[in-house]
């Protein structure tokens, strides 16, 4: 509990404050020491009903089908994913002079085989976001990424991945990192033959045969991976290896996306205070916390966006956020133009949920607007369960606690630094209304993934 905070818990607001005292962070005990039974807040019937739209149910939340992906839930494809997303192989060497082999850096720059997905999305406290990364904001792989790494708690739920939803299937969004130089800095031809060497017998028994990427192509050694530079404009440039368009390679990479894809779609949150709230249990909210979920679905007009069970729309919106040098990093955030070209990018890529690797199309492209343009500095609505969990917020990580993320509703848009039309407006929350919508994200914890999803299986 910061400062403020704890100043506001005082005289008359500690009466209001006084919880059951399992939600322990905001609220207070009585004058006695003793935890106290929360106050009864006055939420009518139509209230209490928007609320229950943000429930999970109780027999528990699963993931949704997902017909682009044959694998999805196949057990022994997740437990090879799992391998894979653990898996440090797959990487071309560090670029970035920041890698200098200090903490918070994977290595010293030159060295191969030290990025994997696990490196980003640490599976610490069962977040699955970057907590290593020096300032934990933007990530520090074989280069600094221009946007923050999301945490993949209840990935499976999204339609569209990444913040500017660029893919729109688990499987192809692996080509990203792998591709990047600055995340894997590796290539396909790599990934697949590493493949090829290290995991030949577990992939044939998912996937069936798994012809010879050695032969044909030149055998590349891990340095050799990807870019032995950092390019110019290393957002949009990368080392293309031989055998990029080949669709036995290609296949390769996307089986491997269909793997680590039946794994973290196993990653959730699981069901919160919240949810017993909902169902009955009046003392499983503080009534700070109480008062929060009125702010929420009320005066924040938080559910315009963050709706159902899991806090999102699916969609893409532009809170008007303005951009910075990021300190440390030298990355700008200034003007991200994202939904808009990308999506663009998206109905065009042969990786996507209506290409000739996915295995089947369940509608999903159709739901974008015609028309992409309004969509220029939209990013796609991020879920809030297990919101306390990430070390920053928003997708230039400009916000490095819920107290300043919260402030930054209360004010509204940024006056500049973003481009396109904002819908944000100023809340002007009080104090007391500040730290009862935190209280409120706080209570949207649950208990996590499975702890066997947690840890590195052996290799
Ligand atoms: C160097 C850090 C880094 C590594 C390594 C990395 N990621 Fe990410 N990941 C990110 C960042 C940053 C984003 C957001 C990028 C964006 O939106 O432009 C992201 C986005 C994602 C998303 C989209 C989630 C969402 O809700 O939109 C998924 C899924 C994901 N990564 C999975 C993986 C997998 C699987 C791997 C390994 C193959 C991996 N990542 C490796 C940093 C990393
Ligand atoms: C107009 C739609 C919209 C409304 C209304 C809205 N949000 Fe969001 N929210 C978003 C989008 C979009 C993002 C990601 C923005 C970005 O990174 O550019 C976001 C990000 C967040 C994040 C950061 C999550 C993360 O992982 O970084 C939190 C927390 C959050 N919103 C809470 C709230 C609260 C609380 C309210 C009400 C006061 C609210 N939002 C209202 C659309 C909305």
């Amino acid at each position: 509990m910061n400062a403020p905070r704890a100043a506001l818990c005082l005289g008359a607001l500690c009466a209001v404050a006084c919880g059951s005292g399992r939600g322990a962070s905001t609220s207070c005990v009585g004058d006695t020491g003793e935890a106290c039974a929360p106050p009864a807040i006055a939420i009518t019937p139509e209230i209490k009903a928007r609320l229950a739209t943000l429930a999970l149910p109780k027999s528990g939340p699963l993931p949704p089908a997902d017909r682009t992906n044959a694998f999805a839930d196949d057990p022994r494809a997740a437990a090879l994913g799992q391998k894979f997303f653990f898996d440090p192989r797959f990487s071309g060497p560090l670029l970035d002079e920041a890698n200098d082999g200090t903490s918070g850096t994977l290595g010293k720059r030159g060295e191969p085989g030290k990025v994997a997905c696990a490196g980003c999305h640490m599976p610490v406290n069962g977040g699955f976001v970057d907590v290593r990364s020096p300032r934990e904001q933007l990530s520090l792989g074989s280069g600094w990424t221009h946007r923050k790494a999301p945490s993949l708690l209840n990935v499976a739920q999204m339609s569209f991945l990444m913040w500017d939803g660029r893919r729109d299937t688990s499987f192809s969004q692996v080509f990203s990192p792998i591709e990047s130089p600055l995340e894997f800095n590796s290539s396909r031809l790599f990934l697949a033959q590493q493949v090829y060497r290290l995991y030949r017998g577990e992939y044939e028994q998912v996937f069936g045969p798994l012809p010879s990427l050695l032969d044909g192509f030149a055998a590349l050694a891990p340095t050799d991976a990807g870019c032995s530079e950092l390019p110019k404009d290393p957002l949009h440039e990368n080392c293309t290896k031989a055998g990029h368009d080949d669709p036995a390679v290609v296949r390769v990479v996307v089986n491997f996306g269909k793997a680590i894809s039946a794994y973290t779609r196993k990653l959730g949150c699981g069901r919160s205070r919240f949810d017993e709230w909902i169902d009955g249990d009046a003392k499983a909210l503080t009534a700070d916390e109480q008062a929060g979920a009125l702010l929420f679905v009320g005066k924040g007009a938080c559910t315009l966006c963050h709706s159902g069970p899991y806090f999102t729309d699916r969609q893409f919106h532009n809170l008007g956020l303005g951009g910075e040098v990021v300190p440390f990093t030298g990355v700008s955030t200034v003007d991200d133009p994202g939904a808009a070209p990308a999506l663009a990018e998206l109905l065009n890529d042969p990786l996507n949920s209506k290409g000739p690797y996915s295995d089947g199309y369940d509608g999903r492209l159709d739901s974008l607007p015609g028309d992409l343009s309004t969509l220029r500095g939209a990013f796609h609505t991020p879920g809030l369960r297990c919101v306390s969990r990430r070390p920053s917020f928003m997708h230039n990580a400009k916000y490095r606690s819920l107290e300043d993320m919260v402030d930054s509703f209360s004010q509204g848009s940024s006056p500049s630094g973003y481009v396109g039309t904002s819908e944000n407006f100023a809340r002007n929350f009080t104090n007391v209304e500040r730290s009862q919508l935190i209280a409120f994200l706080k209570a949207l914890d649950g208990a996590g993934p499975d702890p066997t999803l947690l840890t590195a299986p052996p290799m």
